[in-house]
C-alpha cells in the first residue's frame, strides 16, 4: 500500500482524490501497489465532502507519520508551500507537484534538499496541465541537444483569445468562464500577463539545459495589450495570434528565454492548437520537431500528471530521479536576437520597405519584416507611426 497526502483541496488537490478514487482498481493493476490518501491538508473545513475523515489543519501530523511515503503539493504560491515542501523533503518524503512559482524560483534550492535526502522532487504537473511533457524531456529527449523550446503554454489565455476570436465573447466574460472551469490561477493577472507561462518556460529551459533562469530574469508580455483588428488582419493573411513561451539556444551558445503574443502561420501546428489546449513543440538535434499536444489546465487533466509522478516517485524509491540544475544562466534579452516582426499603422508598403528592408505585406498597411533585433523594428515602428508591433515565429 502507498500511502500519499495532499497538502491543499483546491481545484488540483480535490482532482487527486478523484483520480485516486475512480482508478483505484487499474492503477493497483498496473503498478501493483494500492495507492491510499491517508490525510488532505487544508486551512478550510469541508464538513460534506466524503474525505471530511481525512481532512487535517496540522502539517506536522503528516510530516511526522512514517507511514507517508509521497506528499502532494497543491497549495501554490512560494510561501506556506515552499516552508512545508521543505520540510516534507527534510523527513524523508518524495513530494511531487503542481505549483510551477515554487519550482521556477525555489526549483534549484530544493532539488538539492531531495537530493541530500535521497528522495524524490518531481513537478511534471506544473508545466502543460496533463501533458507529459518534461519526463520526455529529460527522458526520452536526453540523447538529444535542445535547441529550441516553443509553446502555448498558458490554457487561461488560449481559451481567452479563442473564445473572443471564435465565439465573439468579451475578455473579461472569456476570463470569467476560464476561471469558473478551474483554469485560471487565484490571481488571473499571471495568466494574462504572461507571467504564468514564463514560470514554465523558465522550467522547461532549466531542465534542457541544466542552468537556472528566474523568471525574473526574461521578459515577459501577456494578452491584454492584443487588438482584435491585428488578430483579423492575422487572420485573412493566413496567422494566427498565440500567446507563446519560447526558449532558445543558439549554435553561438547565446540562451535565451521570453514570453510574448506572436503570429503563427496556419501551417504551423501551434496555430490550430485552442481553447484550453496547450502545445509545445521540442527541438533536438537528431529528432528534430516534437510536439506535445493536450489539456493544459483543469482538476482531472492535472490530477493525471500529479498522479504520474506519485507512481514514478514510488517506482523510484531506491533510484531517485536525479534531476536538476545548478548554476545561473547568462540570458541574452530576447530582443537582441534577430526575429520576423508584424508592424501595423497608416503607412504605406514603400516606406516599410525603405526603414525595414525587404517585407511580406499582409494588407494595406500591415506587414511582416525580415529578421530584426527589437530596437532596430523599434526604431523602424516609430519612424512609421506604428499602432502594433507583435512578434512572428
Ligand atoms: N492557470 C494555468 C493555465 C493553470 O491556465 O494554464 C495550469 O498551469
Amino acid at each position: 500500500m502507498l500511502h500519499i497526502a495532499i497538502m491543499g483541496f483546491g481545484t488540483v488537490g480535490a482532482g487527486v482524490a478523484e483520480v485516486v478514487r475512480m482508478n483505484a482498481a487499474s492503477i493497483a493493476e498496473k503498478t501493483g501497489e494500492e495507492v491510499n490518501v491517508k490525510y488532505i491538508l487544508d486551512v478550510r473545513d469541508f464538513p460534506d465532502s466524503p474525505y471530511a475523515d481525512k481532512m487535517i489543519k496540522d502539517f506536522a501530523i503528516l510530516e511526522s507519520d512514517p507511514e507517508v511515503e509521497v506528499v502532494v503539493e497543491s497549495i501554490g504560491g512560494a510561501k506556506v508551500a515552499l516552508e512545508f515542501t521543505r520540510r516534507a523533503l527534510q523527513a524523508g518524503k518524495h513530494v511531487v507537484t503542481s505549483n510551477k512559482e515554487l519550482v521556477a524560483t525555489h526549483g534549484k534550492e530544493l532539488l538539492s534538499i531531495a537530493k541530500a535526502r535521497g528522495v524524490n522532487y518531481l513537478f511534471e504537473a506544473s508545466v502543460g496541465g496533463g501533458i507529459p511533457v518534461l519526463r520526455p524531456l529529460f527522458e526520452d529527449l536526453s540523447a538529444n541537444q535542445i535547441e529550441e523550446i516553443v509553446g502555448i503554454l498558458n490554457g487561461t489565455t488560449n481559451y481567452i483569445l479563442t473564445r473572443m476570436v471564435k465565439g465573439g465573447v468579451s475578455f473579461a466574460d472569456a476570463l470569467k468562464e476560464a476561471q469558473s472551469k478551474g483554469y485560471a490561477e487565484a490571481d488571473p493577472t499571471a495568466d494574462v500577463e504572461g507571467i504564468d507561462a514564463g514560470r514554465k518556460i523558465c522550467i522547461l529551459s532549466n531542465l534542457a539545459w541544466g542552468k537556472e533562469v528566474l523568471p525574473q530574469s526574461i521578459s515577459m508580455e501577456g494578452i491584454s495589450a492584443i487588438h482584435l483588428q491585428d488578430v483579423d488582419i492575422a487572420a485573412k493573411a493566413g496567422y494566427r495570434i498565440k500567446l507563446l513561451g519560447r526558449a532558445l539556444r543558439l549554435p553561438d551558445g547565446r540562451q535565451t528565454a521570453y514570453v510574448a503574443p506572436h503570429l503563427v502561420p496556419e501551417n504551423c501546428p501551434i496555430a490550430v492548437v485552442d481553447d484550453v489546449f496547450n502545445g509545445i513543440i521540442i527541438r533536438g538535434n537528431a529528432v528534430g520537431d516534437v510536439m506535445f499536444y493536450g489539456r493544459g489546465a483543469g482538476d482531472l487533466p492535472t490530477a493525471s500528471a500529479v498522479m504520474s509522478d506519485v507512481l514514478d516517485a514510488a517506482a523510484h524509491r531506491q533510484n531517485r530521479r536525479d534531476i536538476g540544475w545548478n548554476e545561473s544562466a547568462e540570458i541574452t534579452p530576447a530582443g537582441e536576437i534577430p526575429m520576423k516582426w508584424y508592424l501595423r499603422g497608416s503607412f504605406s508598403s514603400e516606406d516599410a520597405k525603405t526603414l525595414c528592408g525587404e517585407v511580406e505585406v499582409l494588407s494595406s498597411g500591415a506587414v511582416i519584416t525580415g529578421a530584426l533585433t527589437e530596437a532596430q523594428t523599434k526604431d523602424a515602428a516609430e519612424k512609421l507611426g506604428a499602432a502594433a508591433m507583435l512578434r512572428v515565429l
